[in-house]
């Protein structure tokens, strides 16, 4: 791994001392700082105390303060809101919605009254977003928020497995999705999956009162009795309506936001109404420089943080004109990203790794003949980047003038924790490396006994403060909260308590953070996060299979992909017929981003003595790598084995 620092342009060199500076005096007194930041912020009702850590890892951020989203992302903009544009959408098939800051506010303040008058929700009740990337989504997302109601949008690439188990622990009595949209010039049949999960939830004890359908394709699809259509639902609304805001505390649940971890389950993650609100806000200011005439682009799917956090609530707060596209990104022709970046001037772009390799992947040709002049800042997220992409994106698609802002962070953290701040003062940068903690963020890289890493030494990345934006804990389940990000490394007995996100990294010698990648058993599939055991419980439903372990095999685009190996019930032999069926309980319960790339067969799977499976091992054979301590394993022919079947099926 090279850790040398670019030599970058000149005008940014000088960025490091008055970064260190603006981040020194940061976390010299927290509490105050964030203070001050949310004081640039409308707040109903100041906070009483701006950090009340009497139950950590608890932390209440800004109690007693009062606010809503909509104020800051809606209300704030006032008149020179007025025929700015929020966003200008862009379907895959061509079609084009602009949508004006006027617009937005008019749509939200009419759904807002649906929600509330029509389907009679109100503060704290859980509504599930089954949305692909139309404007409907952040429409729906502020509308929620305005009435106080919590939303959880579940990415419209998941199946319906994956969505009734989302509104199953949420305890969601609306779902709004869409009759379809199209994927790579298919059509995906959205409300279709809906039913099937809304089924399924009912079996698990939870009943959907309504499933709101947005047309957007216009399939002629027949609706049932709990079923309706936005647009004749709106038919009943005024429509100059306005929804005063609710006042939510700024301690409130503001949304959650399912991910994976490591177990079957996944985790409801809460963010609250005013850290969440405050942190966004300044991240997205540090890490994108807001400027008159911008045209912002974050290429990700809203279905995820990134999208929440940087297509939705950041740009909204800052009033950014954001480009908001629903296709592939190689659709029709891979040059479509670039093309959409000539077309409307975008000046700041922010994706991941993978879409990079990707395009990469297809050729030059398709980057040369498209006006990307107009690009001033280039971000990334989602997986460490390999230097040579950097050099690419910084060249190519940058024309080595705009800096690359590679952030650090997690569906937890809200937004970037480590990242260049360009919107301070721009530090050096090295391809590969996010750089340095943002002010207000103190964070370490720690060895397995909990002391602190040299510099160029391997360990885990920590974060030893709380920070505004830190999730609140996890739907429904505190303990596992406590136990999945507090008990690592944390002292609770001398009242030390340290965040834990499960990465590895290392700090070099110029103090800057090199993320490496999971240190736990969930994988980054395309930017992705998606859960080991989900998947091994999956495949664990199929009544051929005995056992299955399913690791992350390297992979040139994707980062890494699921590879399972799998263990037959007696009476079953290893087939192509057995492999599809396999793949496909994956994708139906899962979904189709988690479909392992390789299914291997056979008669044991690596263990310890007390039967736990052993990953690293296979991990190790995958890569090629030598397989370290055998000593606890119980029987060595396994390894043997899968030596054979992996060395064949590669
Ligand atoms: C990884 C995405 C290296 C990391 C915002 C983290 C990264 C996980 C980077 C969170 C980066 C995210 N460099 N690794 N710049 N950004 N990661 O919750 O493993 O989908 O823990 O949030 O992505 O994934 P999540």
């Amino acid at each position: 791994m090279s850790q040398e620092a670019l030599p970058f342009e000149e005008r940014y060199w000088p960025g490091l001392g008055a970064y260190q500076d603006y981040y020194r005096r940061s976390v010299e007194d927290i509490e105050e700082f964030w203070a001050e930041r949310a004081r640039e912020l409308v707040w109903t009702r100041t906070w009483d105390r701006v950090l009340n850590s009497e139950n950590p890892p608890f932390y209440r951020w800004f109690e007693g303060g009062r606010t809503n989203i909509n104020l800051n992302a809606l209300e704030r903009h006032g008149s020179h809101g007025r025929g700015r544009v929020a966003y200008y959408w862009i379907g895959e098939d061509g079609t084009r919605r602009v949508i004006s800051y006027d617009d937005l506010a008019r749509y939200v303040n009419r759904v807002a009254y649906l929600l509330r008058e029509t389907l009679g929700m109100g503060k704290g009740d859980t509504i599930t977003l089954y949305l692909p990337m139309i404007p409907e989504l952040p429409v729906f997302m502020l509308a929620a928020a305005r009435i106080g109601a919590i939303h959880s949008v579940v990415f419209s690439g998941f199946s319906s497995g994956a969505l009734a188990d989302r509104i199953v622990d949420a305890n969601s009595r609306i779902l709004v999705t869409a009759d379809g949209f199209p994927r790579r010039g298919r059509t995906i049949n959205l409300v279709e999956r809906a039913r099937e999960a809304v089924a399924r939830a009912k079996e698990l004890g939870v009943e959907v009162e309504k499933i709101v359908v947005v047309r957007r394709l216009g399939l002629g699809i027949e609706l049932g009795k709990r079923e309706a259509w936005l647009d004749d639902l709106l038919r009943e609304v005024p429509d100059k309506v306005y929804v005063k805001p609710m006042e939510m505390e700024s301690t409130d649940v503001f949304f959650i936001l399912y991910t994976s971890g490591t177990t079957g389950k996944p985790k409801g993650i809460m963010h609250g109404v005013g850290g969440y609100m405050t942190y966004v806000y300044n991240v997205f200011k540090w890490n994108w420089d807001p400027r008159p005439g911008d045209v912002y682009w974050c290429a990700a799917d809203i279905g995820w943080i990134t999208g929440h956090t940087y297509i939705v609530y950041g740009p909204l707060m800052h009033g950014m004109t954001s480009i908001m596209y629903e296709g592939a990104p190689d659709y029709p022709d891979p040059g479509r990203i670039w093309s959409i970046v000539g077309e409307y001037g975008v000046t700041t772009f922010y994706t991941s790794p993978t879409l990079l390799r990707l395009l990469r992947k297809y050729g030059d040709q398709w980057v040369e003949g498209h006006d990307l002049s107009s690009l001033r800042l280039l971000g990334t997220v989602g997986e460490p980047i390999n230097p040579d992409v950097w050099k690419w994106y910084y060249e190519k698609i940058g024309g080595s003038s705009a800096p690359i802002v590679d952030t650090w962070w997690q569906t937890e953290t809200g937004a970037a924790m480590i990242s260049p701040a360009p919107g301070i003062s721009l530090v050096p940068l090295k391809p590969g490396s996010a750089t340095l903690p943002l002010p207000g963020i103190v964070a370490d890289v720690l060895r397995d006994d909990g002391s602190r890493a040299e510099p160029g030494e391997k360990g885990y990345l920590v974060i030893r403060r709380p920070w505004p934006g830190m999730l609140m804990g996890i739907w429904g389940d505190p303990e596992r909260y406590v136990e999945t990000y507090w008990r690592r490394f944390s002292d609770p007995d001398n009242n030390v308590w340290i965040y834990y996100p499960a990465d590895y990294a290392v700090i070099d010698r110029d103090g800057y953070f090199w993320v490496l990648g999971r240190a736990d058993e969930v994988l980054k599939v395309a930017g992705h996060r998606i859960g080991t055991i989900e998947l091994e419980d999956a495949i664990l439903t199929h009544p051929a299979v005995s056992e299955a372990a399913v690791v992350g095999a390297p992979d040139p685009v994707k980062g890494e992909v699921p590879l399972a190996v799998v263990t037959l019930k007696e009476g079953y032999e290893p087939s192509e017929e057995l492999e599809k069926e396999i793949r496909e309980r994956v994708r139906s319960l899962v979904g189709p981003i988690a479909e392992p790339k390789k299914i291997v067969f056979a008669t044991k799977l690596p263990k310890t003595r007390s039967g736990k499976i052993m990953r690293r091992i296979i991990i190790s054979l995958i890569q090629g790598r030598p397989i370290g301590d055998t000593s606890t394993l119980e029987d060595p022919s396994a390894v043997e084995e899968l030596k054979r079947v992996l060395g064949a099926s590669s």
